[in-house]
């Protein structure tokens, strides 16, 4: 049996081998980027490094990065969806390409994991207008005894990563096993045949907002090999849960229960792998608290719906805390800081709990209430608003329990209540969605609707649509906003930049806030980094002509509230990153 421990030391030592600097997983939270909620792939930290700046570790590095994708959560229950996951990688930083990356790729597999290269099939890519086809890949899987008929060429859809929709990308070859006891024709189709076990990005272009692509400086190499889906496929399990990380935890919850239906398999399964998430966003050294928020709103759905399937299967909501307690003893010695910050986690895990607990029941019986006095099984959005706001219950889990009684739910008619809401408890409401700011008092709000203007005023005075938010602190005196810029501002620039803010300020316009998917943001023009990074649903802040962002407010009502706009500093922040310092005059 191959377990955890032995993957990722199995995977470090095979790199550090040939030369490859070992480095920790980054934060699950990503550091100066609001805009992003978690890491999703190894690489997202390591972005600044594909794109040319130097990593303090080498141009070889490799890790086992914590990720976190909700993205599929209503897919977790079945055999392989998980929206906590870790991730084995090794980079190339414009240092060896696919030559290398093919040749370890399958030494790795076949010598050290011992598998058989009759189990193996590649895709490679296609080739399209915007690159030409990898004929190289095919002919390196070749050498290495991959017979032509297991190597599929397949189209972007299928053969191109990138995170989200601009950024660092490439055309990829994807390794996959193969289970004979399961239908296929190709990796394209998901018969099951072909478990796709690890990708190797061949990372060497950047797509712009306009679609374009350019080369970049450097040709670097991306891998991703998913620790709990390798531990699966090589062990035979049939799901993800017979791993050593989960099946304890899963034990645990089946122990406790007296049937083993499909129905009660799957609940077992949600709470399993929503608590192993909240575990470690709790854990994480720049971890968050429940809250109603970005982040915090997210470990907070994912704590009330495992303790919505708790309740469910007849357990005490306590059991959450019981599994934590698992997760901490069977990842702390890798990922230490679950055990330094063990107490933080079963504490905020039962505070949250028995929040949610006490009227989760009550939330349920009105639930059903409902059912029985709704009309065309449509329940409204201030029923809807009222479970929220009087249960805790999140507007998803009320769309999924009305999914499963086969009725559906005035959406939009919940963002109505829920702004009518807040507009009628502004200042309760401010405390509520207050995101990353000091405090929420009128002071900082103004300041953080004033950075929302700078930052555009800097994207078009200083002509670079790449600009983007790399971090953000407000006080009641001032902002500070960093961004990435490479070199100072001249005086003239700067400004110009006050300029543009005033302007917007002196045209007085309103702030408005809409609900919408990041696919709609970003065909919108929104500022923010797109992909699977955001929830289903982000706020968009819209100032006018001079600023769309998105973000989580709180924000001034309109622009003329805030006074006079003053850059007092402008300075380096860390390389390729400047910081501004700001004030609003009376
Ligand atoms: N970035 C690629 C992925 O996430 C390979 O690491 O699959």
């Amino acid at each position: 049996m191959l377990d955890s421990n032995s993957l990722r030391k199995k995977y470090l030592d095979f790199f550090a081998k040939r030369g490859h600097t070992v480095i920790p997983s980054a934060s699950l939270i990503p550091e100066n980027d609001p805009t992003v909620l978690f890491t999703t792939a190894g690489m997202q930290p390591l972005v600044p490094y594909l794109l040319g700046q130097k990593h303090p570790g080498g141009k070889r590095l490799t890790d086992v990065q914590k990720c976190v994708r909700t993205g599929d959560i209503d897919e977790v229950g079945d055999d392989t969806h998980c929206t906590f996951f870790e991730m084995l990688g090794n980079w190339s930083l414009g240092d060896y390409f696919k030559r290398e990356s093919i040749a370890w790729s399958y030494e790795f597999l076949t010598k050290e994991l011992g598998i058989s290269p009759d189990k193996l099939a590649v895709t490679v890519f296609a080739g399209d207008e915007d690159c030409p086809r990898d004929e190289e890949s095919a002919a390196r899987w070749k050498e290495m005894g991959i017979p032509e008929d297991r190597i599929f060429y397949l189209p972007k859809e299928n053969n191109w990563w990138i995170a989200g929709t601009t950024g660092p990308c490439g055309e990829d070859t994807e390794i996959f096993y193969i289970d004979e006891s399961k239908p296929g024709e190709s990796p394209a189709d998901d018969g099951g045949k072909y478990v796709e076990i690890w990708n190797n990005v061949f990372m060497h272009y950047y797509k712009h907002p306009d679609g374009s692509y350019t080369e970049l400086q450097q040709k670097n190499i991306d891998t991703g090999m998913g620790l709990e889906r390798t531990l699966m496929t090589l062990n035979g399990y049939r799901s993800v849960y017979d791993t050593d990380v989960l099946r304890p935890v899963a034990e645990l919850l089946r122990k406790k229960i007296s049937c083993d239906s499909a129905e009660a398999e799957r609940a077992v399964r949600i709470i399993a792998d929503h608590t192993r998430t909240a575990t470690f966003i709790l854990g994480d050294p720049r971890g968050v608290a429940p809250s109603n928020v970005d982040r915090g709103y997210i470990l907070r759905r994912l704590i009330r719906r495992a303790v919505r399937f708790a309740r469910q299967l007849g357990l005490d909501a306590s059991v959450l805390s019981e599994c934590a307690a698992e997760y901490i003893a069977i990842y702390g010695d890798f990922y230490t800081e679950l055990k330094e910050n063990s107490e933080k986690i079963l504490e905020e895990l039962r505070l949250e709990t028995e929040k949610f607990d006490k009227t989760l029941h009550q939330g349920l019986k009105e639930f059903e209430k409902l059912l029985g006095y709704i009309k065309d099984n449509r329940i409204s959005g201030k029923a809807a608003f009222r479970l929220y706001d009087t249960y805790g219950f999140p507007p998803e889990m009320t769309v999924e329990l009305s999914r499963e009684h086969g009725v559906t739910v005035d959406m939009e008619g919940f963002t109505r209540a829920f702004n009518e809401h807040q507009q009628k408890s502004k200042a309760g409401a401010e405390q509520k969605f207050k995101g990353g700011l000091s405090d929420s008092g009128a002071e900082t709000t103004r300041l953080h609707t004033a950075t929302h203007l700078l930052m555009e005023a800097l994207r078009r005075v200083l002509k670079d649509p790449t600009i983007m938010q790399k971090g953000s602190n407000i006080t009641p005196e001032r902002l500070r906003l960093d961004f990435n810029f490479p070199r100072p501002l001249t005086a003239e620039e700067i400004a110009a930049v006050e300029e543009k803010v005033n302007e917007a300020i002196a045209a007085d316009v309103v702030v408005t806030c809409e609900e919408m998917t990041p696919d709609e943001a970003h065909a919108q023009g929104a500022v923010g980094v797109f992909g699977d990074r955001y929830g289903d649903v982000v706020k968009v802040y819209t100032m006018g002509g001079y600023s769309k962002e998105i973000c989580g407010g709180p924000h001034a009502a309109h622009t003329g509230e805030l006074g006079r706009f003053k850059i007092v500093k402008e300075q380096s922040s860390s390389a390729g990153i400047r910081r501004i310092k700001a004030v609003l005059e009376a």
